[in-house]
């Protein structure tokens, strides 16, 4: 036998083995959804949405909170919204068990206490405030009506996120009503300026709780939702609980050169040598990290219910990885999971057609990957544009948010997916990045468990709805909002313990 025929036959022989793990992992597979039992309409604990129910969210609203800029809200609507909602629930605001505290004069926080010490709190949080309504025509009702058409509650905030509000209390008003005692310490926090930071909100709040040395076992905020037909290659409802943010670092590139007259100009102009630094960064994109970060967490806990082919991807990420980068990098949507992004939102130079500009501006807006550091970000843009010209200095930046425990090795986690799946039994969960950010930035001194989700579900179509026209939550879904959060009360209220899963098959 030949050297060449035996090497063949080596190279064959590794291939079939190769072979032989993609198609035992695949079949093998951990799962990592659960099937707790079902919550139904016909239950004595369920919380129907009644005409009562659906108005007070209709009537909330109504109160025009608008956040415009920090420091620049709506002081007399939030002090409306406040005196409304403490006249609507009469049970909670009476109660003993419960204190309520305004902070940094609009924003509130509720405690309710509970009777075993040994258990730490449990943190609820939403916000306040809503973003302002644009001159945008094509409202089926009136943004600020709260109108009931078509089995939905049309306005603003009815996404973002007063329903989760009004959600959280109606939990609590009919969980206190029904006699429940709380073994477990809970909190509602609820920041009156997120849609502009949460500054004077949310960030008093993070201080006062830490002051007083309050550790939560767990932070819920709004984020994520359920989600129909977003995810490729899976069918059903996937419902995605943040355990991370993307952070962001915005930039001003400038050039500076001499100025003079448009006849007689230098090799090099400012807008040029600019325009060179922003093809630079556009065409060296930064690292795609795809992988190293929660996004394997979340392709993971889908693994099996994928199609073939995804599946087969995702249960042998140790050989396909590289695949799945290059694939997600095409789509805008999938790539911002990928990588920082890159986005150039400014570019001002000029000041007369004959005269050469002395001066070139550009702003770049990233979106920092979880795995990566703002310093990260900013030393491959020097890398790249690589011009001793191009000045850089950083406007704003916040770092991405701690990646919270999720799966079966965090007991809050799994708390929040069983009642995820109470409520909907169809829908699968899965961990994953928010894009953007909340209140819980302010949070993080608390505790390491912070996660964000919104208990409401969500289309491609409805995601143009979230911060744009006929912003709606369906009467179905508002009720789901209700539920998930009364499920959750009580399955947190104990003592929450790991149960570890064997995991078959991991190499
Ligand atoms: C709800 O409970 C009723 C009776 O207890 C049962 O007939 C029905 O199938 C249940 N529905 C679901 C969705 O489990
Ligand atoms: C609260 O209101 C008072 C006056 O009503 C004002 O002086 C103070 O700056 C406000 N504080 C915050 C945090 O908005
Ligand atoms: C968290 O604690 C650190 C160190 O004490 C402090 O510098 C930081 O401002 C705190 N962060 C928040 C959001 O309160
Ligand atoms: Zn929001």
């Amino acid at each position: 036998m030949s050297t060449a025929q035996s090497l063949l036959q080596w190279v064959g022989a590794a291939l079939l083995c190769v072979a032989v793990i993609v198609v035992v992992r695949t079949a093998t597979f951990p799962s990592y959804q659960t099937r707790p039992p079902p919550c139904n309409a016909t239950d004595q604990d369920f919380i129907p949405a009644t005409r009562a129910r659906l108005d007070r969210l209709s009537q909330a609203v109504t109160f025009r909170t608008v956040s415009y800029e920090p420091g620049r809200g709506t002081p007399e609507e939030l002090r409306k919204f406040l005196a409304f909602l403490r006249a609507s629930f009469p049970a909670l605001h009476a109660s003993p068990l419960v204190t309520r505290e305004v902070v940094g004069n609009f924003s509130l926080l509720y405690r309710v206490q509970g009777s075993d010490r040994s258990l730490k709190p449990a943190l609820l949080a939403a916000h306040l405030d809503v973003v302002p309504v644009t001159e945008e025509p094509g409202w089926e009702a009136e943004p600020f009506s709260g109108q009931q058409k078509d089995g939905f509650v049309y306005g603003r905030g009815t996404i973002d996120c007063k329903h989760n509000v009004l959600g959280q209390l109606e939990a609590l008003e009919f969980h206190l009503n029904r006699g429940h005692r709380p073994r477990r310490a809970l909190y509602l926090a609820y920041g009156h300026d997120e849609e502009v930071s949460g500054h004077y909100g949310a960030r008093k709040i993070g201080e006062l709780l830490e002051e007083r040395g309050v550790k939560p076992e767990f932070i819920l905020d709004e984020g994520l939702t359920v989600t129909k037909g977003v995810v490729p290659g899976v069918g059903k409802k996937v419902a995605m609980v943040a355990i991370t943010e993307k952070g962001y670092v915005t930039v001003k590139l400038s050039v500076r050169v001499k100025g003079g007259h448009g006849s007689m100009p230098e090799k090099e102009s400012a807008i040029g040598i600019l325009s060179q630094a922003v093809t630079n960064l556009e065409r060296n994109l930064q690292p795609n990290l795809w992988g190293s970060g929660p996004e394997r967490d979340f392709a993971e806990h889908l693994a099996t219910e994928m199609s073939l082919l995804p599946r087969l991807l995702t249960a042998n990420l140790w050989l396909f990885t590289p695949v799945v980068r290059w694939v997600l990098a095409q789509k805008p949507s999938t790539n911002a999971l990928c990588r920082t992004t890159t986005a150039v939102t400014r570019f001002n130079a000029g000041i007369k057609d004959n005269v050469i500009a002395p001066e070139a501006v550009a702003i770049v807006n990233h979106r920092v990957h979880p795995k990566q550091t703002i310093q990260e970000v900013l030393e491959h843009n020097l890398k790249v544009i690589d011009d001793p010209r191009v000045k850089m200095e950083v406007v704003e930046s916040l770092v991405p948010a701690p990646v919270s425990p999720s799966g079966p090795e965090s007991a809050a986690y799994m708390a929040i997916q069983e009642s995820i799946q109470q409520i909907y039994p169809d829908s699968l969960v899965a961990p994953s990045v928010l894009m953007g950010n909340t209140d819980t930035r302010h949070y993080w001194n608390l505790t390491s468990a912070i996660y964000r989700f919104s208990p409401n579900v969500m289309t491609p179509e409805d995601l143009t709805r979230f911060h744009g026209v006929n912003e709606r939550i369906s009467v179905q879904d508002y009720e789901r909002v209700m539920n998930f959060y009364f499920h959750l009360m009580r399955n947190v209220d104990k003592p929450l313990v790991v149960r570890r899963h064997e995991h078959d098959g991991d190499l």
